[in-house]
């Protein structure tokens, strides 16, 4: 089968990684794809947001089957643009993206359904927005509503940080219209673990979990970013953490958006912080993590095909997921600066130290060609190094040592993804 992926970072790589595992696939296209992606998959040059373009590509080529890869084409309805044109694909319809594509839908769904998560509000006002904190306890947390690429979210410490990122959020628009509503939620305190999860409409299917390494800094200092490394499985996503998720969170949502006549087929992320009182509900994303992909993905055993395909056809409850007994740790190697300002144009150098290693990858993230065919750095988040260990300790071993097999100018890592793993 001929298959087409819509992104272009390490989790679009990861994904196209293990769709070329798939002995059921004979070509792959990516769009637009990168550096990287190109080794396995030809490359076509399409925005992720032009769906009618990407809809003719695909009648055009005969593909069998589409994979979206990234929010913004999601939550902007290329599922059902790709469903109309009599195309099959892989990911949740525009009014089931919403789940992540709205903070403020996503939490109004979690307390209409009792699904655990932090107490908040919700606002269109900033004057009853900046009334109501007043009398809020700190720290407090101010969401965008809207799709921010991760950064819509402000932690308040003081009334004064408070008050300042109502105005920036709702006033200056620092996040652009994501800003015309605000979710203020409060402080919640805990690990943060990511499950990612394969979904058919009513079926739900929970992948190996993982932790995700934020702010760019080493001690979690810094901006947040996109994510700077991951490591699954994550030793604090114990057999009763999962068994309370099961009861309490993954279906319940499942069946709540099926309930409210947006069923869900495609990819959930949960982003879980494990507070207190239990598991509770950050975030949900309608798409892989991106690095979180990076190490799950190569730990699946099943086809991928088969597992999205029945997410596609509603027959999930017929694929148990299996993953292998090991640990994986990805280390982004980023442009010094990111996430606010780099150089980019550097060659990148030592790709080939991966060929032939078992349980090794360099996924792409930030890369393309240059006019020489030579790859270069174009991103902030250049590489996603990934390495696979009996453990976590090995893996983690394994990825650093990777990591010093490829070089660039400016080239920035953090040096302690997978500390957490020493607390255990
Ligand atoms: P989100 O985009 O909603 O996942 O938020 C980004 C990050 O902000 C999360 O990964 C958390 O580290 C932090 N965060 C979000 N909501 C809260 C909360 N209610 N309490 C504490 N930290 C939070
Ligand atoms: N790594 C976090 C995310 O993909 O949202």
């Amino acid at each position: 089968m001929k298959v087409l992926i819509v992104g272009s970072g390490g989790r679009e790589h990861a994904i196209a990684a293990s769709v070329a595992k798939s002995s059921r696939v004979d070509k792959i296209y990516c769009a637009p794809g990168n550096a990287g992606i190109g080794k396995i998959a030809e490359c076509v040059p399409l925005g992720a947001m032009e769906f009618q373009k990407l809809a003719a590509f695909a009648k055009e080529k005969e593909i069998d089957f589409t994979i979206i890869g990234m929010d913004d084409p999601l939550c902007g309805g290329i599922v059902d643009v790709f469903e109309a044109a009599g195309l099959k694909v892989f990911g949740p319809r525009k009014d089931a993206a919403i789940l992540e594509g709205s903070k403020a839908f996503s939490k109004d769904l979690m307390k209409k359904y009792g699904i655990p998560t932090a107490a908040y509000e919700t606002f269109d006002d900033p004057a009853a927005a900046l009334l109501y904190l007043e009398t809020a306890k700190m720290p407090i947390v101010l969401k965008a509503d809207g799709l921010a690429l991760g950064k819509g979210v402000l932690i308040c410490n003081t009334l004064e940080e408070a008050k300042a990122g109502v105005r920036q959020i709702m006033q200056d628009k620092k996040f652009g219209a994501a800003g015309n509503h605000m979710v203020v939620e409060e402080f919640m305190t805990g690990r943060e673990v990511s499950v990612l999860t394969f979904v058919d409409g009513k079926t739900i299917r929970i992948m190996s979990s993982a932790q995700d390494h934020k702010r760019a800094k080493d001690g979690d200092q810094g901006l947040n970013t996109g994510g700077m490394g991951t490591f699954s499985p994550s030793p604090f996503y114990t057999k009763e953490v999962d068994a309370f998720c099961r009861e309490h969170i993954y279906q319940k949502t499942v069946d709540a958006m099926a309930a409210e006549g947006r069923e869900y087929k495609g990819v959930i992320f949960f982003g879980l912080m494990l507070t207190k009182e239990g598991p509770k509900v950050l975030e949900y994303n309608a798409r892989f993590g991106d690095p979180e992909a990076q190490v799950v993905l190569p730990r699946m055993k099943n086809d991928i095909m088969d597992v999205m395909e029945a997410c596609v056809d509603g027959t999930l409850d017929q694929i148990p997921l299996e993953f292998e007994d090991n640990a994986a740790v990805c280390v982004v190697l980023a442009s010094d600066g990111y996430p606010v300002s780099y150089q980019k144009g550097f060659a990148v150098t030592g790709e080939e130290n991966f060929e032939g290693k078992e349980g090794f990858y360099c996924f792409h993230a930030g890369t393309k060609l240059d006019e020489s065919g030579a790859v270069v750095t174009n991103g902030g988040r250049v590489l996603g190094v990934t390495a696979k260990g009996v453990d976590l300790k090995e893996a983690r071993a394994n990825a650093y040592a990777a990591a010093e097999w490829v070089s660039f100018e400016n080239k920035y890592m953090r040096h302690d993804i997978g500390r957490a793993i020493d607390e255990v």
